[in-house]
């Protein structure tokens, strides 16, 4: 995109983006900095007000959405090779993924024409005249304004669509800005939305750094609204800066997913169900389950089992359409994944397969499952966001349930059992905005996702992703 479109006549930084599977640059964008955010966030404060994008008639905002997705599945094939490259992700993920932000936005087409407040008749005491008032009382559901939305590097393209869908559908004008590593899918974007019908300034793209750009983002006095994923320590400083104008925040934060594999799950589902919900994307989701809790008696079977799947896995660049897994992101992160599993090693942990980078180019990590591992390591405190999963064994119901949720953390939680009350009681003690039952990895657009304790804060997906979108007015009328 040239930079004049991104607004930036003077960027303060070139950002090269690289092919993390060769290490090789492939392409480099500006960060525009904080002028370029200004003129962006003025650009959709335009196009909010003026009312052509909220006001547009329902059904046919509807249909710009649901033209936003016929596009993104006629162009996937363009769009997996992009998003393969820049993210190397596995091909047959970034097309589950890109497929899944076409849905993503068929689902929030459908909101559009249902967004609406709810009425009541109120009787109260003590009206003007001395008899009971009576109202009809009312609420409008309104789009908050302009939203500045700030993505992660591990999904990009599904990750700016899942923002973007249900911010459109309520009518907001948006500002998006892409992780430094991955921003070449969200740079198709303009030419996406423009032919579905989405009115020039109401979606503006910028890159840049986070600690520049990112940062007069969510500054900026002028944004209504910031939607992010991302780390938890960023996810304080956007609070922090959000705190100017008290613009709204809600937060898709780190995870620390806990696994219980009871001894009477069904391991031929267990032990593949934990495997890849580990070491899919190379580890590098939020919901990945990293702490695996097994009940003694099927424990070594589990570890041997899970080292085995690790093992079996293909790793490869985007180039290798047999690939099932790819490299970490950049240098940064492999080192950071390679750190971590050195000092739990020196600290006394076994690494029972896995645990190398790969000699090969690019920022390859082998699937590595640890044992003997303690609460107070590191590797059991912090988000790995590597193929790395730690195996633990226990045996006492209350024992277990107070290590999975000793964590910080609380995005998500899984539990394999045959014992369908235990799966339930379960779902209750765990301190998670999602469990999953006999399952692992499982989400749809249509029910809400979120985080407790430090994973987050307001749901996406869902009613309740529109309606972090929406204020509500209520409006009192005498009758
Ligand atoms: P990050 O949270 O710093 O970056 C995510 C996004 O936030 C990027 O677009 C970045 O440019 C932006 N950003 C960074 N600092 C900002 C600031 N001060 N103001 C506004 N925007 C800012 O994540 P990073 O540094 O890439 O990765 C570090 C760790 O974060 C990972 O190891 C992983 O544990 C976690 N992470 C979690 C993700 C999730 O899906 N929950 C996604 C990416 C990273
Ligand atoms: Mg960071």
């Amino acid at each position: 995109m040239p930079l004049d479109q991104i607004g930036a006549d003077a960027p303060a930084a070139v950002i090269p983006v690289f092919d993390p599977a060769t290490a090789e640059q492939i392409a480099e964008v500006p960060d525009v900095g904080p002028r370029a955010v200004d003129a962006a966030v003025a650009r959709a404060r335009a196009t909010f007000e003026s009312g052509v994008w909220r006001e547009m008639l329902p059904k046919h905002r509807a249909k710009v959405l649901w033209r936003v997705a016929e596009i993104v599945d006629r162009r996937i094939d363009e769009i997996v090779e992009v998003e393969a490259r820049n993210n190397g992700m596995a091909r047959w993920l970034a097309r589950n993924l890109i497929a899944s932000a076409a849905e993503v936005f068929r689902y929030y087409a459908g909101w559009v024409t249902k967004i609406h407040g709810q009425s009541t008749d109120i009787m109260a005491e003590g009206g003007i005249s001395g008899a009971n008032a009576r109202y009809h009382a009312y609420t409008l559901k309104e789009p908050v304004g302009v939203a500045g939305l700030i993505i992660p590097w591990n999904g990009p393209f599904y990750g700016a669509m899942v923002k973007l869908a249900p911010a459109l559908a309520a009518g907001c004008s948006c500002v998006l800005k892409p992780a430094e590593e991955t921003p070449l899918t969200s740079l198709m974007l303009p030419e996406i939305l423009a032919e579905a019908g989405v009115p020039d300034g109401v979606v503006n793209i910028i890159t840049g750094y986070g600690e520049t750009t990112g940062a007069a983002l969510a500054r900026h006095p002028d944004v209504d609204k910031i939607a992010f994923t991302g780390s938890t320590e960023t996810g304080k400083l956007i609070v922090q800066a959000a705190a100017g104008n008290l613009k709204r925040v809600t937060l898709e934060l780190g995870g620390k997913t806990p696994v219980l594999i009871y001894d009477d799950a069904d391991l031929s589902k267990a032990v593949p169900g934990a495997g890849l919900g580990i070491f899919i994307n190379a580890g590098q989701g939020c919901v990945c389950g990293s702490r695996l809790y097994v009940q003694r008696g099927v424990y070594d079977q589990v570890v041997e089992g899970l080292a085995n799947f690790g093992k079996a896995m293909k790793l490869g660049g985007s180039d290798d359409p047999e690939a099932q897994v790819g490299p970490i992101i950049s240098q940064r992160q492999l080192q950071r994944v390679s750190n971590l599993v050195e000092e739990g090693r020196v600290q006394g942990a076994e690494v029972v397969s896995g645990g190398r980078i790969l000699d090969r180019p690019g920022y390859f990590f082998e699937p590595t499952v640890v044992t003997n591992v303690r609460p107070d390591m590191r590797m059991m405190q912090e988000e790995i966001f590597g193929p790395v999963i730690a195996v633990i064994p226990f045996d006492d119901e209350e024992e277990v349930i107070a290590e999975a949720n000793n964590s910080t953390y609380g995005l998500a939680a899984g539990v394999w059992t045959r014992e369908i009350a235990r799966a339930h009681r379960l779902a209750k003690r765990l301190e998670a905005g999602t469990v999953w039952l006999n399952a692992q990895l499982a989400w749809d657009v249509s029910q809400p996702f979120g985080g407790y304790k430090q994973s987050g804060w307001g749901y996406e997906y869902g009613w309740e992703g529109l309606n972090a979108y929406l204020k509500t007015k209520t409006v009192y009328a005498e009758i």
